[in-house]
């Protein structure tokens, strides 16, 4: 794939805060994220699944249970859900978000938000209504990806189905009882949907992150390396440990 660079916009670097370990670097995100939802009257977050997440919605239900954090009057919008699975299946994101936060928290059923692959425009539609994104969550692909917009996902790309990477399959296959067939699509927000919250932190955790996190950030903005686009949002904030931080040259 030959890569298109748009040379005409402006460019940011983001905020790249590099912690001692890992366990700081959730607290820190999940830190955020209550401080977000205190300081607004009405929160709209966008979350994200995947493992390096488990570890930030364990802190923030520790929070809830402390009374230290309310979702009562919040919103949620997740990145992305599997093609062809109920919302019951436990390998759904759905399932999955239930599991680790939804289920444990004082967020209302009515107030939190999967995309459907059957009305991606919904979607989009549905977080207009909330007024926006406030705050999006993200983690980061191998392969650069942000929600499951694989290499070659466009700068205007909205909700939409996609189809994933053999290497994004055999990344999430561990979420799959063994021999189970892997869902071959998703439904993803797109890139400008991404751009479009006001605020957003990236989680990555490990050295498997390192080579992505430094393409996204230390590369050319294109579509070769989705994550690259973060770098045309005035408000990023990447959160690291040192191993995931190896490759970036320069950091905050
Ligand atoms: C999940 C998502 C993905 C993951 C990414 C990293 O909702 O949108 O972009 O953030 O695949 O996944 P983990 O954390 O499992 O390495």
């Amino acid at each position: 794939m030959s890569e298109r660079i748009d040379t005409s916009v402006a460019t940011h670097r983001p905020r790249i805060l590099v912690m001692p370990d890992a366990p700081l670097a959730d607290a820190h995100v999940a830190e955020r994220i209550a401080a977000y939802l205190a300081r607004e009257s009405r929160p709209v977050l966008g979350l994200a699944t995947g493992r390096t997440m488990v570890p930030v919605y364990a802190a923030l239900r520790e929070r809830f249970v402390q009374g230290r954090l309310s979702f009562a009057e919040a919103e949620s919008f997740n990145l992305d859900e599997y093609c062809g699975l109920l919302a019951e299946d436990p390998s759904s994101f759905a399932s999955y978000m239930r599991r680790h936060l939804f289920d444990h928290v004082d967020m209302a059923p009515g107030r939190y938000h999967l995309p459907d692959p059957q009305a991606p425009d919904a979607f989009e539609a549905q977080i207009a209504r909330a007024g926006g994104i406030g705050l999006q969550l993200l983690g980061i692909g191998r392969n650069g990806h942000i929600g499951f917009n694989e290499p070659g996902a466009a700068r205007d790309s909205r909700t939409r189905i996609v189809r994933l990477e053999e290497s994004t399959r055999r990344a999430n296959a561990g979420d799959f009882p063994q021999g189970a067939v892997l869902p071959t699509h998703a439904v993803t927000m797109g890139i400008s949907t991404i751009l479009e919250a006001r605020s957003i932190v990236l989680l990555a955790i490990g050295a498997g992150k390192a080579d992505s996190l430094a393409r996204a950030f230390d590369g050319p903005v294109g579509p070769a390396c989705p994550a690259s686009f973060l770098q045309l949002h005035g408000d990023v904030t990447v959160v690291c440990d040192a191993a995931a931080a190896s490759r970036l040259e320069e950091t905050t």
